[in-house]
């Protein structure tokens, strides 16, 4: 049945008017129920956070805690701040929650393609937080209370990204910043690695591939939406750039410190480590542009003619910022980890 209405959808696409964001997301919403089991995992063959971390109820337990705090003693400060600053990041789920069901233009009743896609991605990246704060608490490198002081704060000051209610601004956002995390989580796996640790590189790993089929889903949502309307999903596009992609953690702060200090101290961290830089977002960038085939549009209105043209030359103008760029030296001193 659904596929049907899908089907039929397929036909109707050149009679959606332009710019009619509702009709768009009509036509999305059967794609989203059907299209959800190739880029969400049944639960029944997912990895939990248990099958990573020491079973208390086993006599190996205090031993696997001993051996887990042995490799965590030697990674770099630079690496736990930012894995730290990722755990956090992935902690603020109820805002991000709370914000995809805020999204317009969408049906929201509770069984309908985007209430449930909202639901499944929820329940996958729930144990991304989990599975890193628990290892975190073993480590006994983390001070907990201000790491858990400063995971309420950020949930209480939520963050201001650009999107507005807008579905393609929302999921032109949701793209890059799967995306980003992907390549965050990928980068620390593998120094991780480097440093000894392979229980933490392993599930670094395993939470970026859930993060790049995220990704895979949400750029999905918007080639769907190209095919319908282009030159509308480029102006958001390029609005979203102008904006800057803010990162979600934006307002992190540590104990007694303003809002916002201590993000920018986490990105200074992914900036020295090569975990995420200026060069990642052009790069970034430069994915979208070559999956939403932006140079190949055809048949856009004069504003997402102008809005192609900003974003086809926009990488080349970021690179040369980013050469300019100095690279953060000083390293702070975290209130989350212990000297
Ligand atoms: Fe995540
Ligand atoms: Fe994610």
């Amino acid at each position: 049945m659904r596929l049907c209405i899908f089907v039929a959808n397929m036909q109707d696409m050149n009679a959606i008017n332009e710019g009619s964001r509702k009709e768009v997301m009509t036509y999305l919403e059967p794609f989203m129920l059907n299209e959800m089991s190739e880029y969400l995992k049944p639960v029944e063959e997912m990895w939990q956070p248990a099958d990573f971390l020491p079973d208390a109820a086993r006599d190996s337990f205090f031993q696997e805690v001993k051996d887990l705090q042995g490799s965590a003693r030697e990674l770099p400060y630079d690496l736990v701040a930012v894995l730290i600053g990722d755990t956090l990041t992935e902690e603020a789920l109820p805002t991000y929650e709370s914000w995809l069901t805020m999204v317009e233009d969408v049906e929201k009743n509770e069984q309908g393609g985007w209430m449930r896609w909202v639901r499944a991605w929820t329940a996958e990246e729930n144990r991304h937080g989990d599975l890193l704060n628990k290892y975190l608490y073993l480590s006994g490198r983390v001070n907990m209370r201000e790491f858990e002081y400063s995971t309420q704060y950020l949930i209480k000051d939520g963050f201001d990204i650009g999107t507005g209610r807008d579905p393609y601004r929302n999921f032109v956002y949701t793209s890059f910043q799967e995306l980003a995390t992907n390549v965050s989580h990928r980068r620390v796996a593998s120094l991780a690695k480097k440093s000894g640790d392979r229980l933490l590189s392993k599930m670094c790993g395993v939470i970026a591939s859930d993060e790049a089929r995220h990704a895979k889903a949400y750029m999905s949502f918007i080639t769907h939406a190209v095919k319908v309307d282009a030159s509308e999903v480029l102006i958001a596009f390029e609005d979203m750039m102008r904006k800057k992609i803010v990162m979600p953690a934006q307002f992190l702060r540590e104990s007694g410190e303003p809002q916002g200090e201590a993000f920018s101290h986490f990105s200074d961290a992914a900036q020295r480590l090569g975990v995420y830089t200026a060069l990642d977002y052009v790069d970034i960038l430069k994915d979208l542009l070559k999956e939403w085939q932006v140079d190949s549009l055809k048949d856009l209105n004069d504003a997402g003619e102008k809005a192609r043209d900003y974003l086809m030359r926009l990488p080349d103008r970021l690179l040369r910022i980013a050469e300019r760029m100095k690279m953060p030296e000083k390293t702070h001193n975290f209130k989350w980890i212990y000297s």
